[in-house]
């Protein structure tokens, strides 16, 4: 067989790791070959490839980011898109297709299948917001980073006596928010799945100063207040309609400083959550995935994603993952909850 294998929407850390697994099994265990796609679905859409052989992988395991680029091109929006990457799957003489991206990637790897498209999806996000998988890839490695960052911030926190903001990625879902903060001990962690009371955040930060400790605050770019409390800024829209987020940390100090008198600032961590090396954890996940990935192609068992369930690696349907969003529950909240204030 001659498989395609694409990397889509915001990269992150096991990307690489993935196509490293599946190229080596492909070849040495199956004798397929592999074409790779540039910049996500812009690459079938332009028939833009590359060569994607043994050579190529090598020494990839450990780099971040893709080796085949990636984008947020959505061929579903633009005017004869899915006919113009069936028609170049056939002039590459592609027979099947190795998805690997979040849900947008894997929601467009969705109804190409059901237009006829052999495709496999295999989950990344840092959000960890795919449901059917406990785990997606990139998001330990985003954890630590903020982790490492939020314990380096507390030292100036205490010095200086100052309200720390750390503003972490993660969409509409918390869980790079609820895990950094929870592993660095933050003072309090604001999430979008719970709209948070300012008055309630000032008399967190309040008491930890009580305490002769100086408050560390981990806020969700996608974290709101309740309705009327503050005003938000309104962002633009992507390919795929998502709000580009972010501003809430510089908001939240503003107005801590305006109620409470007390110096707050904000560290927006941004890209460099997504970038460098992967984490053990996210090596082996990406690896398990990518191995599992060829294993369904092999077997022609399209229209389905590799996921991990407990520590077993499944496959479920496409349309099963990409139905909704994994958002954090009630109940991991209330645990964070614990160590507030
Ligand atoms: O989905 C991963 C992610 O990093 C989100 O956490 C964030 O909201 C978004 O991508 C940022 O996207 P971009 O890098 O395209 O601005």
């Amino acid at each position: 067989m001659r498989i395609g294998v694409l990397t889509g929407g915001g990269d992150c850390p096991g990307l690489n790791a993935v196509i490293r697994a599946a190229v080596r099994k492909g070849v040495s265990v199956y004798g397929h070959e592999f074409v790779g796609f540039r910049d996500g679905w812009r690459g079938p859409l332009e028939g833009e490839t590359m060569p994607l052989d043994v050579q190529a992988v090598r020494g990839i395991l450990p780099r971040g980011g893709t080796i085949l680029g990636s984008s947020r091109t959505n061929p579903i929006k633009i005017d004869g898109g899915v006919e113009r990457i069936n028609e170049n799957l056939a002039a590459t003489g592609v027979d099947a297709l190795i998805a690997i991206g979040g849900e947008d990637t894997l929601g467009v790897a969705k109804q190409l299948y059901d237009l006829g498209v052999r495709v496999v999806g295999v989950p990344k996000t840092i959000d960890n917001d795919l449901g059917s998988t406990d785990y997606t890839f990139g998001f330990d490695t985003a954890v630590n980073i903020a982790m490492e960052a939020i314990d380096r911030l507390h030292t100036t926190a205490e010095s200086h006596h100052r309200v720390l903001i750390c503003e972490v990625m993660g969409r509409h879902a918390g869980w790079i928010a609820l895990h950094a903060g929870m592993a660095a001990g933050a003072n309090v962690i604001l999430i979008p799945e719970k709209p948070f009371d300012i008055e309630r955040v000032c008399e967190y930060v309040e008491s930890r100063f009580k305490t002769r400790y100086a408050p560390i605050i981990v806020v969700a770019e996608g974290a709101h207040p309740l309705e009327g409390q503050m005003t938000l800024q309104t962002g633009e829209l992507d390919s795929f309609g998502h709000v580009r987020l972010g501003g809430i940390g510089e908001m939240l100090a503003k107005e801590i400083e305006k109620r409470i008198g007390k110096e707050a600032r904000t560290t927006v961590l941004g890209h460099i959550q997504r970038g460098g090396t992967p984490t053990a954890f996210d090596r082996v996940l990406a690896t398990r995935f990518g191995l599992q990935a060829i294993d369904a192609v092999h077997e022609g068992d399209f229209g389905k994603m590799v996921a991990l369930q407990g520590t077993r690696i499944v496959r479920v349907g496409l349309d099963e993952a990409t139905k909704e969003l994994k958002t954090v529950p009630v109940e991991r909240y209330q645990e964070a909850e614990v160590f507030f204030g």
